[in-house]
């Protein structure tokens, strides 16, 4: 057997070789890599929260180096299964002191649609990635500020296990958020019925390999149609992005502004009564409150601190643009919101609900002609409109009641495309 052959009866030897050689030099690593492989019991046990928290303690006794605590400033390598342990701590799944703590639930591993208020898993690795281990363990176990004071409450790690899920961390860095929902369904269904359409094809043509020709019809009938449908479907939503809702890159919410807070639309939007464009404010206006305000009750200080980043760096916020007409038309909020008195709501939907901005409608030209064919101006008191001397004529012997956009030119195709 190979167990007794004297090259691996040395094997053994090598280590102890290896350590007899090193270690007056690296006494200080060896003895808190030996803390790591032997204290695994008892580290719990010595290992009490005061001797992580108390800085005093640290800095009157600075011979106190094999405290557990000294963990944390240790580069090392760490074992494939140490890493396994890092990852399950981060998910809740391994139990320091009978209870874990599930780091996933708040911090997502995956994209959400729903607005998720806390940092996401990649938004703090990515901040730590540079940031050691102690850093980490003051944020989870020091948690300053009221909302991380909140969160970070019943976690209670040990510095071992808060460099293994800092190990863990630094690996997602790599790995990223999952995406949430596969896009495949639709897709595959497509391919499948062309590949039973264009089976059934030459299987009528050339192959005639099913006897009952009638199964071929079907299959023909059915699949052309559900091609079909989903052709004609998805050409009418070309361009089209009803819903669409990206992630932007500060959580930034209606809701609380213009809802909970009750901010004006025109005190962000402000273009939006005499230009083209209703405009985003600019990080400027964010600091007329945000000057004060960093800590909000969702998300504490990780989103309001990109705010205030943005503004000391003078980079702005790259938002996202969620609504967007082709080139060809031409659209002004002025038009609307000012002369026309229509109210945001009518073409944003219920804004002040939002968490995430939405968009409720679809932006066709149906969509803005049925508007205008139906929606009243207000004829008499505008100025503008006096020079239509027929309508003013017909209004006033009663032919007609009210006016619309759609007989004024709203209807017209010049008056929306350049
Ligand atoms: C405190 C400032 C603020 C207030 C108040 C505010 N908004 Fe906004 N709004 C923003 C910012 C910032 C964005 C860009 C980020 C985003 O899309 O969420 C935005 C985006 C939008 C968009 C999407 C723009 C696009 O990209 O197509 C619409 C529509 C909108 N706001 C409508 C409203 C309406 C309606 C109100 C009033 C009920 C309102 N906003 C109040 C700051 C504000
Ligand atoms: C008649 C429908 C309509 C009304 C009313 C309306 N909007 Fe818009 N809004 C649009 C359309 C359409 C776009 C897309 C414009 C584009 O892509 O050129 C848009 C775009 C926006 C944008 C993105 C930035 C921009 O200007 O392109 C913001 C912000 C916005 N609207 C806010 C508002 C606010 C605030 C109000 C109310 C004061 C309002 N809108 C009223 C139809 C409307
Ligand atoms: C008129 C004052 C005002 C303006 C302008 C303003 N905010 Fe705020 N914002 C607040 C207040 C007040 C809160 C705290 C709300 C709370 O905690 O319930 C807040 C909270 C927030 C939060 C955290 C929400 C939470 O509960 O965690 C974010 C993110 C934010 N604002 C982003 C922005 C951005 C981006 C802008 C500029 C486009 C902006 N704010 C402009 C008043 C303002
Ligand atoms: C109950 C929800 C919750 C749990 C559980 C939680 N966190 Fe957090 N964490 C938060 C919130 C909220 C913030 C942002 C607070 C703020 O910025 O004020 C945060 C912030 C952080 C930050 C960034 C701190 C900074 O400097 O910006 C790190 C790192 C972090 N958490 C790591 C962890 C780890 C590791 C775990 C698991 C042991 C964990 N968190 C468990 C909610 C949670
Ligand atoms: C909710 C109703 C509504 C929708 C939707 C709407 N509009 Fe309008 N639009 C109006 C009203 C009302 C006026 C008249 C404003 C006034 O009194 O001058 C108007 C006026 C206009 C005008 C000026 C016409 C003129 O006589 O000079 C243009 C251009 C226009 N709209 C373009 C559009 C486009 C493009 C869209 C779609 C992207 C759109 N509108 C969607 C209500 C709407
Ligand atoms: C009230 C504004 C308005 C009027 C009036 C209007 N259009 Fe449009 N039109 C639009 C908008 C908005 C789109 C973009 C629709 C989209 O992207 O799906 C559009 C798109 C189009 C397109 C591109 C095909 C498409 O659906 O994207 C053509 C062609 C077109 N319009 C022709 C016309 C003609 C011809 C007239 C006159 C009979 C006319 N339009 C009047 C608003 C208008």
């Amino acid at each position: 057997m190979y167990r007794n052959s004297p090259a691996t009866k040395f094997k053994y030897l090598i280590p102890v070789f290896v350590l007899f050689i090193i270690a007056p030099g690296l006494s200080n690593i060896l003895r808190s890599d030996d803390s790591v492989t032997f204290l695994s019991e008892n580290t719990n046990e010595v290992q009490t929260r005061d001797s992580v928290n108390n800085k005093e303690n640290r800095t009157r006794e600075p011979a106190k180096q094999q405290s557990p605590d000294s963990l944390l400033d240790i580069q090392r390598n760490l074992k494939a299964e140490e890493l396994v342990r890092g990852e399950r701590l981060f998910y809740g799944l391994a139990y320091p002191k009978d209870q874990s703590v599930n780091c996933a639930v708040c911090h997502n591993t995956s994209v959400t649609d729903t607005l998720n208020w806390n940092p996401d898993a990649s938004e703090i690795s990515n901040k730590y990635l540079h940031k050691s281990a102690r850093d980490l363990s003051n944020v989870l176990l020091k948690p300053v500020g009221l909302k991380m004071a909140q969160v970070h409450k019943n976690i209670n790690l040990t510095p071992e296990d808060i460099v293994l899920v800092k190990a863990y961390m630094d690996k997602f860095v790599n790995i990223g958020l999952r995406p949430n929902k596969p896009v495949i369904t639709n897709l595959f269904l497509f391919i499948l019925a062309s590949i039973f359409f264009l089976f059934s094809i030459i299987d009528i043509t050339i192959s005639k390999i099913l006897k009952r020709r009638w199964v071929n019809y079907g299959v023909l009938l059915v699949t052309g149609l559900f091609i079909t449908y989903t052709l004609v479907i998805n050409a009418l939503a070309l361009g089209r992005s009803i819903d669409y809702s990206p992630v932007q890159p500060v959580k930034f919410s209606h809701a609380v502004h213009a809802g909970q807070n009750g901010t004006d639309c025109i005190y962000c939007h402000s273009s939006a009564t005499y230009s083209k464009s209703a405009g985003i404010p600019p990080v400027n206006v964010c600091m007329n409150c945000h000057l004060m305000v960093r800590n909000g009750t969702r998300s504490g200080v990780s989103e309001i601190s990109k705010i205030i980043s943005s503004y000391e760096n003078q980079k702005p916020i790259e938002w996202i643009k969620v609504h967007n007409l082709p080139d060809h038309v031409f659209f002004s909020h002025a038009q609307h919101v000012n002369a026309g008195k229509t109210d945001c709501v009518e073409c944003h939907g219920n804004v002040k609900e939002m968490n995430v901005i939405k968009q409720v409608s679809d932006l066709s030209m149906g969509w803005c002609i049925n508007c205008h064919r139906t929606r009243n101006i207000d004829f008499h008191d505008n100025l503008f409109y006096s020079q239509y001397k027929d309508l003013t004529e017909k209004m006033r012997k009663g032919e007609i009641k009210d006016v619309t956009e759609g007989m004024v030119g709203g209807t017209e195709c010049m008056k929306c495309h350049y």
